[in-house]
């Protein structure tokens, strides 16, 4: 029994001796864990980053991770700047086709009636029946067709083709064929126009017939331009600015102008220049319409702009119209 009650005694003061040590133990390990862990921090911190500057007062070190910068973003100015734009991120905008090799603008009318209408003239036994009552003699409308541009250019280029992207009732077509005549030139007007006009146009135009929905567009173009007795120097290709202007440059029909008035949204103006450009002769001249109308927040203009500078090439203006010399490097 005695030995039994020792044995207890020395193991609950064994006990007692443990639970003392671990008291006076623990906050010793706490403190001695808090001062390694400064150490450590400290030691990593000073031996990482040398070179840092002292802290400033305008710039106190954030505690949390910040974010990458933002983008610069203009958006003071509602227009477009061009001189926001890196030329090297222009490169996939180039139209880099190339055309058929020019074929001697004497062929080129032959050439298109045969290839486009089965060898006869659009003029042949025009007009037809069922269309001659609705037709005027003439009814000839267009915007900016008369502007001295027209003259100024034809004097100065001769030219023997002009393309025209963009031709409705055919007053800056007519305008042009009188032009070049005046001037004794033998000039041939080649008219790409899908002749459907725009979505309501004949709210703004009255007086074109329709039939069956078909508005007589083409038609009453054909009309003026008999009436006008210009049937020898202008030819229409009636065909969407895309499928025209591609077919010329497959054909190697290349002109001394060409003048780009269809689509006034950015993306038709771009993509009819970028075509019309390649078709445009060395000598040759590339010009259009509307370069500060309103449309499509100055679709044209931006196009030209755009355009020009993708090319290194310079605007011109005159009048209302925008001229570019592909000649002329800047
Ligand atoms: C402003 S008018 C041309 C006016 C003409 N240059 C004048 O001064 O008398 C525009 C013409 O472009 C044509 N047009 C518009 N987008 C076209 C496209 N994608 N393809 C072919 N013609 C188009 C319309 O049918 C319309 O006759």
């Amino acid at each position: 029994m005695k030995t039994e009650h020792n044995k207890r005694g020395s193991v609950s003061s064994s006990l007692s001796i443990i639970n003392t040590i671990t008291k006076i133990a623990k906050p010793a390990a706490y403190f001695v864990l808090l001062v390694l862990t400064y150490t450590l921090g400290y030691l990593s911190h000073s031996s990482s980053s040398p070179s840092l500057p002292p802290p400033t007062l305008s710039a106190p070190p954030s505690p949390t991770l910040s974010p990458p910068p933002s983008p610069r973003l203009h958006v003071s100015s509602p227009l477009y700047r061009l001189s926001d734009i890196n030329t090297t991120e222009l490169e996939p905008f180039r139209v880099k086709t190339h055309c058929a090799e020019p074929i001697p603008p004497k062929n080129i009318r032959s050439i298109l009636i045969n290839h486009i209408f089965d060898g006869v003239s659009p003029f042949t036994d025009f007009p037809p029946p069922h269309a001659e009552e609705k037709l005027l003699r003439k009814k000839v409308a267009g915007w900016g067709s008369y502007g001295a541009v027209f003259e100024n250019l034809i004097r100065k280029v001769q030219p023997r083709i002009i393309v025209e992207v963009g031709t409705f009732l055919g007053a800056s077509a007519i305008h042009m064929a009188e032009l070049t005549q005046r001037l004794g030139l033998e000039t041939q007007i080649l008219c790409i126009d899908d002749f459907r006009g725009w979505a309501g146009f004949r709210n703004q135009v009255k007086n074109i017939a329709m039939l069956n929905g078909d508005v007589l567009l083409y038609y009453q173009f054909l009309q003026n331009v008999v009436t006008f007795n210009q049937t020898g120097s202008i030819l229409p290709l009636p065909f969407s600015s895309g499928s025209g202007l591609s077919k010329l440059c497959e054909l190697g029909i290349w002109a001394d102008l060409v003048e780009i008035d269809a689509g006034h949204d950015f993306l038709s103006a771009w993509s009819d220049i970028n075509r019309g450009y390649q078709i445009v002769r060395p000598d040759g001249v590339i010009f259009g319409h509307d370069y500060f109308t309103a449309a499509d927040n100055r679709g044209v203009r931006r196009a030209v702009d755009l355009f020009a500078k993708v090319h290194n090439l310079k605007v011109n203006v005159d009048g209302q119209h925008w001229v570019i010399y592909p000649n002329y490097i800047q």
